[in-house]
């Protein structure tokens, strides 16, 4: 752990209360004081900027009005992107985009998707509410945007009904400078190769994507992986189908039976979900499900730990990294939304677990490489939603931009120095949480997280030599209310605005952030 939480240091709130149930009427005082000291002696692992990836699947509105509404569309629009959605896109510097899934991806046949788009064969979404879909977005589309904004296309390729000969197509025809794909690709209108790197073989194969014991899909990667691939001038970094959560021992058979000399990437997919069966309303809740959302959301951190304990044994240099390819919260469906299609609202709750979950990224730098939230547009834990021509930013959208600047920063370790309270699933909650970085430029980004649901947080973050003493930005994203949210009607809601509580004070950083809240401060 790069972040330590040290003491207790609570002056004016009830100290080392612990809370059984956050909504059983514990008393918290109004504010607290927490210290925060940056160990830049210790910065050295990078923070991937991939971490900050997005993925889009074929699932209710996401690829659909989300991002494509097509070139005849009412709805502004360039090639086909809706303009909105390309604005927030290059807003956000959206590092890698997954597609065409999830679960979809492992039912997905790139052939239906490129050519003459009037002759393309209508699908039956299968996974995601049997809508029908006119496969008017697929391999050109994809790698068309991406280009465009400048963005690493990761795709994920069909293990679980597709065949070996149509992946090697797939990656032939996107990526071959000549022969028959290369032809088939110019015949659709594009001469030259796409750039691939991120190239994930198969979707959750333990479930969705096959149900495959790890045996058994070690074997199929490796046959996958042997056709799949580089060609002149590309090369693939492939990823493998992770594990789900607690399930270490898929991730322990892949790294025993496939290894590091085979695969670049090992994938994990861990949701902030209460239970499968009961996961709440996603803007209706009290305190008590407020804090068990946040010790769930903080819950990845061992998680991560303990699958990377087990690669470490088998990939002591660290040659495979583990990309977290689904992430986020999960809740019920909005009512009166189609069945199937995860259409979920965004609160400031999705903000907290948003920031408090990269920090835990961040922490693990140098293991994990990747992570892409769940999903890009309308579906979970998303950066916006639509409704016809219009569109909403969601607070976690806001965290995403606020956090630009880790991107590609060095790590600076450090300590908080709070008291920590218990959810009612027996799990701790540090009250404060922080994260911080150093930019090529030498610039160094703190950023602060307020979790506690309804006390202010006043900071104080010691400055070591060699970090600079003026603050170059400032940004705070509050709200009165942990339900808050941006609405059809409402839709600025909750946005960045400046942070006024913060100033120098000798070789301190002092600042004031309100309950649930996030503040980023750059210095130079
Ligand atoms: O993100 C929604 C679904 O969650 C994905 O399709 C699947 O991989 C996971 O179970």
């Amino acid at each position: 752990m790069t972040n330590k939480i040290v003491t207790m240091n609570i002056k004016r709130s009830v100290l080392g209360l612990i809370m059984a149930a956050a909504g059983a009427g514990a008393a918290w005082s109004a504010e607290a004081e927490y210290k925060v000291v940056l160990r830049t002696d210790e910065a050295k692992d990078t923070i991937s900027r991939m971490i900050y990836g997005q993925f889009a699947e074929h699932l209710g509105s996401c690829v659909y009005e989300g991002i494509w509404v097509g070139e005849d569309s009412d709805i502004p629009n360039t090639k086909g992107y809706r303009n909105d959605a390309l604005e927030a896109l290059r807003e956000l510097k959206v590092p890698v985009l997954r597609w065409p899934g999830g679960c979809f991806a492992d039912d997905y046949h790139w052939r239906d998707g490129v050519g003459d788009k009037s002759k393309r064969p209508t699908l039956i979404n299968n996974n995601w509410g049997g809508t029908q879909e006119d496969n008017s977005f697929g391999t050109h589309e994809f790698f068309n945007l991406c280009e465009m904004l400048g963005i690493e296309p990761y795709l994920s390729v069909n293990i679980g009904s597709g065949t070996v000969q149509e992946a090697a197509q797939w990656i032939e025809y996107v990526t071959a400078p000549n022969g028959p794909m290369a032809a088939e690709r110019a015949a659709n209108g594009r001469k030259e190769p796409w750039k691939l790197k991120f190239t994930g073989i198969g979707n959750e194969s333990w479930g969705c994507g096959g149900e495959m014991r790890p045996e058994y899909y070690s074997d199929v990667y490796r046959r996958y992986s042997v056709y799949m691939r580089n060609q002149p001038g590309n090369k693939l970094f492939r990823i493998a189908s992770g594990a789900s959560d607690y399930d270490y021992n898929w991730t322990k058979t892949l790294m025993s039976r496939v290894g590091a000399g085979r695969m670049d990437g090992l994938s994990l997919h861990y949701y902030t979900v209460a239970d499968w069966n009961k996961k709440g309303s996603a803007t209706d809740f009290d305190t008590e499900v407020y804090y068990n959302t946040i010790g769930k959301c903080l819950e990845i951190e061992p998680v991560l730990e303990r699958h990377i304990a087990i690669m470490d044994e088998k990939d002591p240099e660290r040659r495979v990294g583990l990309m977290v390819d689904e992430w986020g919260t999960w809740f019920d469906e909005e009512p009166g939304t189609v069945a199937g299609h995860l259409f979920q609202q965004n609160t400031m709750r999705d903000a907290m677990v948003a920031a408090l979950t990269l920090n835990v990224f961040h922490r693990h730098a140098g293991r994990v490489r990747m992570a892409n939230i769940a999903q890009l547009a309308n579906v979970l834990q998303a950066m916006w939603l639509t409704k016809g021509d219009k569109l909403v930013l969601t607070p976690t959208y806001y965290v995403f931009k606020m956090y630009r600047p880790h991107q590609d920063a060095v790590l600076i370790p450090l300590n908080v120095d709070c008291d920590t309270i218990r959810d009612s699933n027996g799990r701790n909650i540090p009250a404060l949480a922080a994260t911080a970085s150093r930019a090529a430029d030498g610039s160094v980004t703190v950023t602060v997280t307020n979790p506690m649901a309804d006390r202010t947080a006043k900071v104080e973050i010691e400055l070591p030599k060699g970090v600079g003493r003026k603050i170059a930005s400032a940004e705070l994203l509050a709200a009165p209310d942990v339900h808050a949210r941006n609405t059809f009607e409402n839709p600025d809601a909750v946005k960045l605005s400046e942070l006024k509580n913060v100033k120098i004070k000798g070789d301190r950083l002092v600042m004031e952030l309100p309950a649930v809240s996030v503040g980023g401060v750059t210095l130079r």
